[in-house]
């Protein structure tokens, strides 16, 4: 539909997590006009729900080097070697300035940053807030700061649609350059004149808009995560990479074979404070599975509770902390600790249900160190961007962190980049949206099919399932049917790109190729509009 209102800004950032308003905040005095664009309120995104921490070498003897040797065994084989080292090196001082900034990390007593240990990481390397609360602390102090800075212009309940093209600049020797942003079109839930489908004539976008985990029916990502900023960027042209490497995390509390949507987490700094997973009959899983035993990297901790899931029947395991007692359990993981009392479970005394569930997107849309993405005025960071730093297999709380420091380096060269206004061409949509409930239907193939587990008959069954969905055209035009159709986009992807990588790898395992393939490695797989699964 045609836009009713329009606006303007030189810069667009679309999400309002840490990767959103750190871009927001560093931008700011370098371009003029900023405008954020959140789909919900300002803290509905994953940031807000991040327990763990964030990574950085930060405690005494700890190094770049060892965190990157950490993030690399974790991204088995698939990471961006050049991107790691960016994220390790400014991690710290990235991390320093969220402190600047007002966040409160915990802190030992002696005043030292209390640093905690997760699955992957040989050291102590993990800042945490209000023990188990580090993304609330580190969303408010971002909230505050932008709240603080009233020349930034935020536009809540605005789903991002669509990337308006314009014409690319024109070289000297006369030729066309490629087509550039030119703007944004945005469905807005507000009021008077900026209500319905709207446009933002603007100069650059950084898309900051998180995962996709609503792909499936379990998932620790909250609902507004649907891949919206993945899907607009491949239908504007740009190139998304790793699709199939979804993490799956060990420990989300299982709440029955119904339970849909969000799951509660428990952190892996639960592991990191000594808990351990047994079996039904008390038999440690991780026992002998791994150096690392119960903090493995995250991928091999989910298969071996997948595969003892599998032997046994069973529909989860069991997560044992009862002996971290009750004092430690009300300090270090307050909000865990009421979590699963509200749902009946008192980890004091009782054991913690457990299983693996989608947790975080290791791919996006492909970026180079800078979060510059092939389309020229828009970059990416974040969980919507694959710069490179995760491979296969995201290793531990870099997720905060990779949002941090790749957003401070998009505002270190956007403003040197920043082009000229564009007259905005016609979108690149070819298809119509589909309808808001086929939502259920996908994430349960999803889930089923191109979920933890993968095999060749599953992934084409899942492919079928996901074209036949595509027939269902929406009748109303509402956020319902963006995201529906939106998710209908990335998970076709998904699957094509996981039925493409025949090997295990990371958080990709194939049944029918249970081993990784390093002799005959595929490479990256790309996604275009055009060129489909490469
Ligand atoms: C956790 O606390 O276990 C999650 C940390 C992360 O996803 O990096």
């Amino acid at each position: 539909p045609s836009p009713g209102w329009t606006t303007r800004a030189d810069v667009v950032i679309v999400g309002s997590g840490i990767a959103g308003l750190t871009a927001a905040l560093r931008l700011r005095g370098r371009v003029e006009k900023i405008l954020v664009v959140t789909k919900d309120v300002l803290n509905a995104g994953s940031t807000q729900w991040a327990q763990g921490g964030i990574a950085a070498a930060l405690g005494p003897g700890d190094t770049p080097e060892e965190h990157e040797v950490d993030t690399l065994v974790a991204g088995a084989g698939a990471c961006d070697r050049d991107a790691v080292r960016v994220l390790v090196n400014e991690g710290p001082e990235a991390v320093h300035e969220l402190i600047a900034l007002g966040t409160n990390f915990d802190h030992t007593a002696d005043g030292e940053l209390s640093l905690t240990r997760e699955g992957g990481h040989h050291r102590d390397r993990i800042a945490h807030a209000g023990g188990d609360a580090t993304g609330a602390e580190i969303q408010r102090a971002l909230i505050a700061a932008i709240e603080a800075a009233p020349d930034i212009e935020v536009i809540p309940h605005a789903l991002a649609v669509d990337l308006l093209l314009g014409p690319g600049d024109v070289a000297a020797d006369g030729t066309p350059g490629p087509s550039a942003v030119a703007g944004l079109t945005l469905h807005v839930i507000g009021e008077g004149e900026r209500d319905g489908v709207g446009a933002v004539h603007c100069r650059a976008v950084v898309l900051a808009s998180g995962g996709l985990g609503q792909v499936f029916t379990q998932t620790t990502n909250p609902l507004v995560s649907t891949g919206d900023g993945m899907a607009l960027a491949l239908r504007a042209g740009a190139t998304l990479r790793d699709l199939e490497f979804v993490q799956f995390h060990p420990t989300v509390m299982y709440l029955g074979p119904d339970s849909r949507g969000q799951q509660p987490l428990i952190s892996e700094a639960v592991r990191g404070e000594g808990a351990f997973l047994v079996d039904d009959d008390g038999n440690r899983i991780m026992q002998g599975v791994h150096e690392l035993g119960d903090l493995a990297p995250r991928d091999v901790v989910a298969k071996a509770i997948m595969k003892r899931m599998l032997e046994t029947g069973r529909p989860h395991m069991w997560l044992d902390a009862r002996h971290l007692g009750a004092e430690f359990w009300e300090r270090r993981f307050p909000t865990i600790l009421a979590t699963a009392r509200s749902y009946g479970i008192d980890p004091v005394t009782q054991l913690i249900p457990v299983a693996p569930a989608c947790h975080y997107a290791s791919g996006g849309v492909r970026t180079d160190l800078h979060g510059r993405t092939d389309l020229a005025g828009l970059y990416a960071t974040g969980e919507v961007a694959c710069s490179g730093v995760h491979g296969a297999n995201r290793l531990a709380s870099n997720s905060l962190l990779e949002g941090l420091v790749f957003s401070r380096r998009i505002a270190e060269v956007l403003p040197a980049e920043l082009g000229r206004w564009r007259e905005p061409g016609p979108d690149r949509r070819t298809a119509g949206l589909v309808a808001g409930d086929v939502r259920r239907e996908l994430q349960e193939t999803m889930s089923s099919r191109v979920g933890v587990l993968r095999s060749a008959p599953g992934l084409a069954e899942a492919a079928a399932v996901l074209d036949k969905l595509a027939s269902h055209s929406a009748e109303t035009v509402d956020q319902a049917s963006w995201e529906a159709t939106n998710l209908l986009t990335i998970s076709a992807a998904l699957a094509d790109a996981a039925a493409l990588r025949e090997e295990t790898r990371g958080s990709h395992w194939r049944e029918d190729f249970p081993e990784r393939d390093d002799a005959d490695w595929a490479g990256h797989f790309d996604v275009t509009m055009d060129d489909g699964v490469t």
